[in-house]
């Protein structure tokens, strides 16, 4: 069968519903050029503003798994269940929730995605542990969630390959922001991954995609639904981005502050935030261990160095340095009021943390680290940030983005709570 797609452009821009067999043939045409770049983008334009009720979402999503293959779990003696972030500054949880839930008995398959623009991405993070791939085949995926119980690797090119056309179209268009296109485009990478459990952590605030919490509230009960309609049992947590998480931003950095953590140490709210998204999905696999005893008892680390060996890294290497440190320094007395955790994140990416391109390279030692915290009185000349970077140029933009990233004032400025809401299936 075949559509007039100006007729479906035209349909959805006045408001209409279209069609499920539509829908399959729109998707199903878009990767072979029978619909055209400019078509797919119109249509894309007309979803920003219209959306896709949920019928048409659900079909969407399907179209989009049924364009590749499903990677197949069953059979596996532990329960699977995975987390996704919608991304943020500082966003290292992955890093130690997978083996800390490997650790209390599930099996995560963590399939990831490389960082864009300034919110940073796990498998950069760990490519900087010398020696250490992303890529792994199906059949050693299998393996190592039967040996280690955690998998961290790059979602194959098979999952879902039809979100990575539109992904990239979306990216040029102006048509990421809609909620039914980021919903179906995570979900139906995570559906198609074969996890038995989803927890998603969805961000708000300035660091987010998400600022208001009402739309990202919005985001987590659709991709919930979506979920729990394919059979996922999925369940998500709303979580601050206003500020950055944890006090190192930056590829190796955040691993050494992940290892922290994984030995029982680390910031605090990067271990509040890493318990409750563990307890969410140890629950979700019905699993009942308290995930705190084998984060304090070492058996989440020893885990880690499990995974890292069985991915070609060495835990014991040390972590790449970038050449060259600078600090930046407090222009006036008062407190710590507020730490932006956009312009952080900017700072970071321009210290060459992050990429502006998909094929860039990332500098596995660049980033920030945070020297005060919130609330701290401070005197001019302190040091607030230390920057790092391997090239100076990329040294001096950075230290210029993050001139105004700690806010000094006379009174600390009102921050979101690190945990905000949960949203859950209908079913529970
Ligand atoms: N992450 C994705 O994978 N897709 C989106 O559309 C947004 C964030």
């Amino acid at each position: 069968m075949s559509f007039d797609i100006v007729e479906l452009i035209v349909a959805k821009r006045d408001g209409a519903a279209l069609p499920d067999d539509a829908i399959a043939w729109l998707l199903g045409n878009y990767p072979g050029g029978a619909v055209a770049d400019e078509q797919m983008a119109a249509l894309l334009m007309a979803i920003v503003f219209r959306g896709l009720d949920p019928r048409e979402l659900r079909t969407w999503t399907d179209a989009m798994i049924a364009s590749g293959t499903r990677l197949d779990l069953r059979g596996l003696s532990r329960p699977t269940v995975d987390k996704h972030s919608t991304g943020g500054v500082g966003d290292k949880i992955s890093l130690i929730l997978a083996p800390l839930v490997a650790a209390c008995g599930a099996a995560v398959p963590q399939l990831s995605g490389r960082g864009l623009g300034y919110t940073g991405g796990t498998l950069d993070k760990l490519e900087a542990i010398p020696g250490w791939r992303s890529t792994l085949e199906d059949d050693q995926i299998r393996r190592q969630l039967e040996e280690v119980g955690a998998v961290v690797c790059a979602a194959g090119g098979s999952l879902a390959p039809v979100d990575r056309a539109l992904y990239a179209l979306r990216d040029v268009t102006g048509t990421v922001e809609s909620i039914p296109l980021i919903a179906s485009s995570i979900m139906s990478k995570k559906i198609a991954e074969g996890t038995q459990a989803l927890v998603l952590d969805v961000k708000v605030g300035r660091g987010a995609f998400m600022e208001s919490p009402q739309r990202a509230r919005a985001l987590a009960a659709t991709m919930v639904a979506l979920g729990e309609s394919h059979g996922v049992r999925t369940r998500a947590q709303l979580s601050a981005m206003d500020r950055p998480l944890g006090r190192a931003i930056g590829n190796a950095l955040e691993v050494a502050e992940s290892i922290d953590v994984l030995r029982g140490g680390g910031p605090a709210d990067v271990r509040e935030l890493t318990l409750a998204l563990a307890r969410l999905m140890l629950e979700a696999v019905g699993i009942d261990v308290d995930p705190v005893t084998r984060l304090d008892d070492g058996s989440a680390y020893e885990t880690f160095v499990a995974l890292v060996r069985a991915q070609g890294g060495d835990p014991d290497a040390a972590l790449p340095v970038a050449a060259h440190h600078a600090r930046v320094r407090a222009t006036r007395p008062g407190v710590v009021a507020a730490i932006d955790a956009r312009a952080i994140g900017v700072a970071a990416w321009r210290a060459g943390a992050g990429r502006a391109r998909k094929e860039d390279p990332v500098s596995p030692g660049a980033g920030l680290r945070l020297l005060v915290e919130r609330g701290q009185p401070v005197a001019v000349g302190d040091e607030l940030l230390e920057v790092r970077a391997d090239d100076v140029t990329h040294l001096e933009r950075a230290t210029a983005a993050a001139a105004d990233a700690v806010r000094i004032d006379e009174v600390v400025a009102p921050e979101l709570a690190l945990l905000l809401d949960r949203v859950e299936g209908a079913a529970h």
